[in-house]
Formats: C-alpha cells, structure tokens, sequence
C-alpha cells in the first residue's frame, strides 16, 4: 500500500490508531491550514527537485506508520518513497490537503436545561462548524457544510428524523449542502428572508420560532458579517451564532461589498452584538460557525460561554467607534473563489467535486 484516501486517515484518528503525519509542505502552505497533531518538515522544494537528501534530518517516532501529506498528494510520494527506502512504514495521503478539506469529526455538546441534545460537526478539513439538533427524535442542522450522508447518517445511528435545515447566513467559504439535504431527507429548509437565493426556502423574520420536538429555536436577526445573518436561540440555553460571533473574535464584514458598506456593516455588527447576543444571559453557550484552528480529534465541543466570550475577545469590550475601525483595519486576506461560491449559493447548486473551489484554510473572522 503506498497510498491511502481521506476518508481512512480520518477513520484512523478517530479510532485512535498510532500513526505520524508528516507534512512536507511550504510554511506558507501549512500556515493557511494543517491536520491536527501532523509533524512539519519544510521539504516541499526539496523533494520536487528529487533532492534524495529532503528528509534526512526529520526525526520520526519509532514503530509507527508514517503518512506523508502534500497540497494534492502528487510530492508527498516522492516523501513516502524517501522514507520507504530508510526502511520506514510510509505512505501517502491521497489527494493531499484538498482531499482532507471534507475530512469531519464530531463532539456532542451538552445542555443542562433542555430536552435537546446538540452534536457539533467539524469539518477538521477547512474550519466549518455546523449542528445538528435533536429533541423527541426530530432533528434539525445548521448550517451543512458537508455531503448530506454525513449528517443523514448520524441522524439514523441515533434513531433521529432531520425535519429542519437551516443556514445562518450566505456563506462565502463554502457551498452549503442544505438544499441537498433537505431534499434528500425530506426536510424544509429555513433561510434568513432575503430576496438573493433562488430556490424555495422558507424565510426568517427576527423572532420567528422554529420548534423542533419539545425544543424550540428563536431567531435573532444579527446583521454584520452579512445584511442577513442570523443567529438562533435553542431554549434559552445554546446560541448558533454562524460567523457572527467566534470564539475569538467576529466574523469579516466586508466579502461582497464595497468599502462604504463594508463600514456600515461593521456600525450594524456592533449593534447586533452589543444590543442583541450581549445582552442573553452570560451562562448562554456560544456555538459558532467556524473555528481558525485544526479541531483535534477529541470529542470535546468547541464552545464558551457568553460571559467568557465578553471577558476575553478584546473586540467585544471597545466602544462602537473604536470597534469599527478596527473591523475595518483587521480585515484578513479575502478568500479565493468567494464570489463563485456566493453565486452557487444564492442559485443553491453544487459542483461535482467541490474541493478546488473551497480550497483554502478559514478566512472568516477577526480578532
Ligand atoms: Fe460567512
């Protein structure tokens, strides 16, 4: 085996099986995006000049098999097949880090006061988080990042009914897969009311309720990131807050729109947090739409609470005009391909093999 498919890299670090990753990518390559626990060597120049010395000097622990990863997995053979003439067990992951971008783990998140239960999906490939959300065996998922037997199939190992799909918002990042999972399982699917998406949803007003079994989600219209952005309240307890509100910071204000707009964005986003989420009960759990980080296998939820999120993101403590400018001022580079992807997201289509257009780790926020 000189080769192997994302899809069983993921299912080894699920299960917990030893192994090193070794990434032979440029920095720069590896600084947009890695997988987690993966060892770095900068080998990439290198071993495309089929230098046979590229890896001399990397320490790799003993007894465990090695997976060689490259941008499209075409140089992490020539690395596998170094490692293999040491007399290393080493192969190549398959498609490199673009494969991996649809890589996915879980961690259920717990509640203390609702009937619901909550699974956080991590799409550990590119940063994208989405929900689903159970109570009396319907369900509901937020924001669908990934091919919908993902989360058909977490439904059914757990005896649940998807009812619901929702978006937070048109995303830039990504093509949302939630019109292709509601019409495979049969679900509706809820969007911010807005006059750009083409396909039938059903539109959410601020204060709309959605019920999913004895639970219920409330919608808090928060515009910033976009015009139409929206957060979603379940039982007073857990805040889905899409790239309004991250773990370390907010979402960018500025992808499609022009400098002026970008800043009454930034003025509308200071109102939707300080006006709106601030002010939920500090004990509320934040769960957001993206992270910046590789998410560990680990099964430990990626969340905070309000008041955390209050005491710790510099940004949520300065005052509006400060605020703005610095949304303005820290604005990240802009993701590559994000207008295609809005385009394919207001006409609700998906592309055979999405992974070229949503290459790229997560440019989403500010902190
Ligand atoms: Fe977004």
């Amino acid at each position: 085996m000189n080769t192997i498919d994302s899809e069983t890299l993921r299912d080894w670090l699920e299960t917990g099986k030893p192994i090193t990753i070794l990434d032979i990518r440029s920095a720069a390559d590896r600084a947009a995006w890695a997988i987690p626990g993966s060892l770095h060597v900068d080998a990439y120049a290198d071993l495309k000049a089929r230098n046979p010395h590229a890896l001399d000097g990397v320490f790799l622990p003993a007894d465990t098999p090695v997976v060689t990863v490259c941008n499209s997995g075409y140089t992490s053979q020539i690395a596998s097949k170094q490692l293999q003439a040491r007399g290393i067990e080493a192969i190549s992951l398959d498609g490199g880090m673009r494969a991996w971008s649809l890589s996915w783990n879980t961690a259920d998140v717990p509640l203390k006061d609702s009937t619901a239960e909550v699974i956080q999906i991590r799409r550990v490939g590119k940063g994208c988080l989405s929900y689903l959300i159970c109570s009396k065996y319907e369900a509901v998922v937020i924001d669908a990042s990934l091919d919908p037997e993902v989360y058909l199939s977490l439904a059914q190992s757990r005896g649940w009914r998807i009812t619901a799909v929702l978006d937070t918002h048109i995303h830039a990042d990504h093509l949302s897969r939630s019109r292709l999972l509601a019409e495979q399982s049969g679900a509706t699917v809820y969007l911010p009311d807005q006059q750009r998406v083409r396909y039938r949803f059903m539109p959410l007003g601020n204060g709309s309720i959605i019920k999913v079994g004895e639970a219920s989600l409330m919608v808090i219209q928060t515009p910033g990131h976009t015009p139409e952005s929206m957060s979603y309240l379940l039982d007073r307890q857990a805040l889905f807050t899409g790239d309004t509100l991250f773990l370390q910071g907010v979402g960018r204000p500025d992808l499609h729109a022009t400098a002026e707009e970008t800043r009454s964005h930034a003025e509308l986003f200071y109102h939707s947090l300080h006006h709106h989420l601030l002010l939920l009960p500090a004990r509320t759990l934040v769960l957001p739409g993206h992270t910046n980080i590789p998410t560990p296998f680990d099964k430990i939820p990626l969340t905070a609470t309000l008041g955390d999120l209050r005491n710790n993101v510099e940004l949520l403590r300065l005052p509006e005009s400060k605020f703005v400018d610095a949304l303005v001022a820290r604005i990240p580079p802009v993701p590559p391909n994000h207008e295609r992807i809005i385009e394919l997201n207001e006409a609700g289509e998906l592309i055979e093999n999405p992974t070229e257009l949503e290459a790229g780790g997560n440019n989403c926020g500010i902190s």
